[in-house]
């Protein structure tokens, strides 16, 4: 008989209740050690957060998976059990799927850490579930696709806060040591004040799922999602963020304005989507800085993945190298920054002094989502508005995998500004 995955979760978390360790396993930070992960999404990132958690520290395993397909859910446990035989305990009874099998790995009580990273769309509605479940967060960057998805993850991440759980994303820059150097010196005013910069994610194609008769739409979307807004943000979100994170980590804040263009030059074909293939974005900072934000996603051409950062004494690139007044250059000796944002997640529960890098990673979501939306209408974004009152949610009717028409390719000047 076909078990439903309704059925499956259903079964699975009665039997998984039944069978759990009673007491509290450290739903609250202060003096807990065993780590016992449940991953959320269990695709190529998580597998690797999951196997950077397991090389990070002692004490930890992985306990329970969920993930949207049975095929990702079983080709990711069979890697962790490959690299981890003792240390990876799911049991077929902690494995969830279908759209609501979050909920399920949350009510586990023996899971103290989530560790999520499916697409970014999702992240909002997991985010919430794991924390008011009294769970400790990792999850991927980007945090959202639109204002009100980031308003949800700063609101989920003060309840954090408040709960004393700690939440760490996969800005992983903001862990290694090269990026940790540059930026002490620039806050010391190695370069003086800010008075500019440029930020680029310039590189060729990525992989592409194509639809095959037995698909859904959904099915379809979900498995080959870098290309849909809904589920991806557009590539400036979904990957660009990762160099406009490092700007307002520099300017030590958001920027007030975002004036942005793109369009869809070379990946046209319905297999990419609706996004577009290249952005250039311009932020302006409080003190009048402008930075120029460039990313293509096209074959062929000159890539490059890059901060630089222009002061009134020198300037400062993200590679490790200060030019100007006071000279520097990184001399080497880092860590693997996924392994190290890890540890450093794992020290600070351990500690009872949880890190939350929530606000700072929606906010740098936020800015990505602003140079988007500029280039998608054509018009220039304020943050004020776009935090606090555009009323962008590009959540689909309902999650069922089933038909859902992929919305058309936003043309500027006439796509509204919603
Ligand atoms: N920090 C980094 O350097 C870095 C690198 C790669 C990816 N990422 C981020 O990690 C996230 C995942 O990327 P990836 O490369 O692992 O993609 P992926 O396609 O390999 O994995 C995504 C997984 O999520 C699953 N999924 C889709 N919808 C789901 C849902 N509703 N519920 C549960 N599972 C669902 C998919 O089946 C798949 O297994 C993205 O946010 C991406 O931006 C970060």
């Amino acid at each position: 008989m076909e078990i439903t995955r309704r059925d499956f979760i259903k079964t699975s978390l009665a039997a998984s209740l039944a069978t759990a360790i009673p007491g509290n396993l450290g739903l609250h930070a202060g003096g807990t050690d065993a780590i016992r992960i449940g991953m959320i999404g269990c695709g190529g990132r998580a597998t690797g957060a999951a196997l950077d958690c397991l090389d990070a520290a002692a004490g930890v395993e992985v306990v329970a998976m969920f993930d949207l397909f049975r095929d990702r859910l079983e080709s990711s446990l069979a890697e962790l059990k490959g690299k981890h035989p003792g240390r990876v305990t799911v049991t077929a009874d902690r494995c969830f799927t279908g759209f609501d099998g979050y909920k399920a790995v949350c009510a586990l009580p023996e899971v103290n850490l989530i560790v999520t990273a499916t697409p970014p769309g999702f992240r909002p509605v997991h985010f919430k579930a794991a924390v008011e479940a009294g769970k400790h967060v990792f999850m991927e960057k980007p945090v959202a696709v639109d204002p009100v998805g980031v308003r949800s993850i700063i609101a989920t991440s003060d309840l954090a806060r408040e709960k004393g759980l700690a939440v760490v994303a996969g800005t992983q820059r903001r862990h290694q040591s090269r990026y940790l150097e540059m930026m002490r010196r620039i806050h010391d005013g190695a370069i003086g004040e800010l008075v500019g910069g440029e930020c680029y994610w310039n590189q060729g194609d990525l992989w592409v799922v194509r639809k095959t008769p037995e698909m859904s739409d959904m099915e379809w979307q979900c498995r080959n999602w870098l290309y849909f807004t809904w589920l991806s943000g557009d590539h400036i979100v979904e990957q660009h963020v990762h160099n406009i994170d490092v700007i307002n980590w520099a300017f030590g804040t958001p920027p007030v304005k975002a004036m942005g263009m793109g369009g869809r030059q070379v990946r046209t074909g319905l297999e990419y989507g609706n996004i577009y293939d290249h952005f250039a974005v311009e932020f302006e900072y409080p003190n009048g800085a402008r930075v120029l934000s460039m990313c293509r996603q096209t074959p062929g051409c000159a890539d490059r993945v890059e901060e630089r950062l222009v002061g009134t004494r020198g300037s400062a690139f993200g590679y490790g190298e200060i030019k100007g007044a006071v000279p520097w250059k990184f001399e080497g000796g880092e860590t693997n920054p996924y392994v190290q944002e890890q540890a450093d997640l794992i020290a600070s529960i351990r500690r009872g002094e949880p890190l939350n890098e929530g606000r700072r990673i929606a906010e740098s979501t936020l800015c990505a989502i602003m140079g988007r939306m500029s280039a998608y209408t054509g018009r220039a974004i304020s943050w004020d508005w776009a935090m606090n009152s555009s009323k962008l949610d590009l959540t689909p009717p309902r999650y069922e995998l089933g038909d859902l028409p992929v919305e058309p390719v936003a043309v500027p000047g006439v796509t509204p500004l919603v």
